[in-house]
């Protein structure tokens, strides 16, 4: 297998263990949401795919429980710990936390585990939306499970994770670890939960999404987490008072049985009447997204840019006015994309900062990256690497394991 990085990744490695023997590497890729924000946690489906960006992990396996794990990034130094079933937390916001996550989820699942040595190195933007923080959670299992001779089935695999990654205080859905391990390459996946299950549609040749980086960095230990959490309760609480409005609440306990019981257009004008205020907001979002879903999968499968991107610019409209997560930046950048010709654009994955998704045909893809680069980037001075920030996404495959 190859990675790019497997130099820095070798001579990283060299420097806190001696060379490697026997090493395996891992890639987890990020992905980008194509619709559906902020509906996986209440069981409803959406629709990313996979990056061309990982985590990429080499490690070679130990005789103990010990997990030795350091970044080619100095600014993540090395952490240490055991495998075991309870594995005290390093304080909030500390980077091994996610392999700690990932070990001891699996540790209670499978019993006595060896470690390993480890080094990550990482060309997902961190803290942008794209889902880094789970490709390391992901990396790191297939290193626990790679290490130990287990397999493991990958949708059973997305679930416990997703379920793991809580370790670190997040609630989220499971949309991020299911893509990561799932992800089939020139696709993107419909993704439907409880049971999880993938639909991969594949990605009309001469359509061109375009990643953007807002540099408002969404910290999963911060203020954007606990919106996060508060946004999944204020779901929760829109629900409760809808079925009660509509007396379902006795057989009713869900957004997916909800939406089978009235359609979405529906219900919506009934909680225009039964909520107010911030709920009848959260809730509107979330049913009409959850609709905007199934017609953009229609859309790609009929290779319908044109209602694919339309559905794209509506749902940066109610993340933005019905469930408040947006900000000047991701605004700015939808409307300049918009205005140099993309089909279509919506901030994706929490909000509250990380990246735009832009739909544009091939032939404008070019147009759109430097009107981009001019109008957003280069007005704030930005010096970094032009690259990590604005990309053109290639749908990739799922994460992997190969030795070296
Ligand atoms: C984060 C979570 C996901 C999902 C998105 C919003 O990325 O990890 O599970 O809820 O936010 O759609």
């Amino acid at each position: 297998m190859e990675s790019p990085h497997l130099e820095q990744l070798e001579h990283t490695f060299a420097e806190h263990y001696g060379a490697p023997r026997g090493a395996y590497l891992v890639l987890a890729p990020g992905r980008v949401n194509l619709i559906g924000d902020h509906v996986d946690y209440n069981g409803l489906s959406v629709l990313p795919m996979a990056l061309q960006r990982h985590v990429a992990i080499l490690y070679c396996e130990r005789d103990d429980p010990t997990v030795r794990i350091v970044s080619t990034d100095p600014d993540y130094r090395l952490r240490s710990f055991e495998l075991g079933p309870s594995i005290e937390p390093y304080p909030e916001g500390d980077w091994g936390n996610y392999a700690k996550a990932a070990g001891q989820a699996l540790a209670q699942r499978h019993g006595e585990l060896r470690g390993f040595d480890a080094v990550v190195h990482s060309d997902i933007p961190v803290a942008a939306g794209l889902s880094s923080s789970s490709a390391l959670v992901v990396a790191s299992a297939l290193a626990v499970l790679h290490a130990n001779d287990i397999e493991m089935e990958k949708l059973a695999l997305a679930e416990l994770l997703a379920e793991a990654e809580h370790y670190v205080g997040t609630r989220g859905g499971g949309m991020d670890q299911a893509i990561c391990l799932a992800a089939r390459r020139g696709s993107a996946s419909r993704i439907d939960f409880n049971p999880l299950r993938l639909t991969a549609h594949p990605i009309p040749p001469d359509w061109g999404f375009i990643v953007a980086f807002s540099l408002i960095r969404a910290e999963k230990s911060g203020t954007a987490r606990e919106t996060y959490n508060l946004r999944t309760r204020e779901c929760g609480e829109a629900l409760q008072q809808m079925t009660a409005a509509l007396g379902l609440a006795d057989r009713i306990d869900s957004y997916p049985t909800l939406l089978a019981e009235l359609p979405p257009a529906q219900l919506v004008s009934r909680a225009e009447e039964a909520l107010e205020g911030t709920l009848l907001r959260r809730f509107r979002h979330v049913v009409s997204e959850a609709d905007r879903v199934h017609r953009a999968e229609r859309a790609l499968i009929d290779y319908d840019l044109k209602g694919f991107g339309h559905l794209l610019t509506e749902s940066h409209q109610s993340l933005r006015d019905d469930f408040e997560v947006s900000c000047p930046e991701l605004d700015e950048l939808v409307e300049i994309a918009l205005r140099t010709g993309a089909a279509g654009a919506r901030l994706t994955g929490a909000g509250l900062g990380g990246c735009v998704v832009a739909l544009c045909e091939e032939r404008r893809v070019n147009k759109v990256l430097k009107t981009l680069a001019k109008r957003f980037y280069a007005t704030r001075g930005f010096e970094g690497r032009l690259e990590d920030q604005v990309f053109l996404a290639e749908p990739s495959a799922g994460a992997s394991v190969a030795a070296l």
